[in-house]
């Protein structure tokens, strides 16, 4: 099986994995990048076994909406039993790094008020250190200097990732040569400097449950 075949089979497990939890009413929360779009698109042959979805990019709004599926705002919803989202690395513990399609604030936010954050990633995504992808830093825009700077201080050589702006208006850092050996300090220490909203470390708030795509099936991994 080729990478996009590994990502498409673990979209679907995850469809498996959640839709005996689903009511009429659940709203799931659903993350960006081209796994989680496998998941849209393996979910929407199931509509009528939920209510709608909380999205974690405007990209990922349309494609719901192009399927069909409700959208909700996060603040107008209770609660979501599951998060599902795709990873850039994913390590043991399940801390992941986030961020490479530059959704990583709505990302975060999204899984911080999940119940259950399933992260769905091919073979390729896991690693027995975080680090080896460049690690992305969502910055205000007038911040990015200083942020760049303060980034060098903890050891990291970040790289300004041209032409792109967020959904929120933002700009992305990109942090290379970083050899994380404590993912959640790191989260934090990235996050205390001004200017940053945040980074795209997933370790405060790892995954639950990571479906990983291998040559012989799908295994789940838990915390
Ligand atoms: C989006 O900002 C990212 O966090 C994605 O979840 C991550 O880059 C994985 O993307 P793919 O599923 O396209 O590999």
């Amino acid at each position: 099986m080729n990478q996009d075949q590994l990502k498409q089979a673990v979209a679907q497990a995850a469809v498996d994995y959640i839709l005996p939890h689903l009511e009429r009413n659940s709203v799931i929360g659903v993350g960006t990048g081209s796994t989680a779009n496998y998941f849209i698109d393996a979910l929407a042959r199931h509509t009528f076994d939920f209510d709608g979805a909380v999205a974690s990019s405007e990209a990922t709004a349309q494609r719901l909406k192009d399927h069909g599926i409700a959208v909700y705002d996060l603040n107008s919803v209770g609660e979501l039993e599951f998060y599902v989202d795709g990873a850039d690395e994913a390590n043991d513990r399940l801390e992941l790094i986030k961020g490479g399609g530059a959704a990583l604030t709505r990302e975060k936010i999204v899984a911080a008020v999940a119940k259950t954050f399933v992260c769905i990633a091919d073979a390729s995504k896991r690693v027995p250190v975080l680090g080896g992808f460049p690690l992305p830093v969502e910055v205000i825009p007038m911040a990015r200097s200083h942020v760049a700077r303060q980034l060098v201080r903890l050891g990291g050589d970040p790289v300004y990732r041209q032409g792109v702006v967020t959904d929120n208006g933002n700009v992305i850092l990109d942090v290379h040569n970083l050899h994380i050996t404590d993912a959640a300090k790191l989260e934090a220490d990235i996050n205390a400097i001004v200017g940053v909203v945040t980074n795209g470390l997933f370790a405060a708030r790892p995954a639950d449950v990571l479906l990983l795509g291998t040559a012989t099936g799908v295994q789940i991994l838990k915390r």
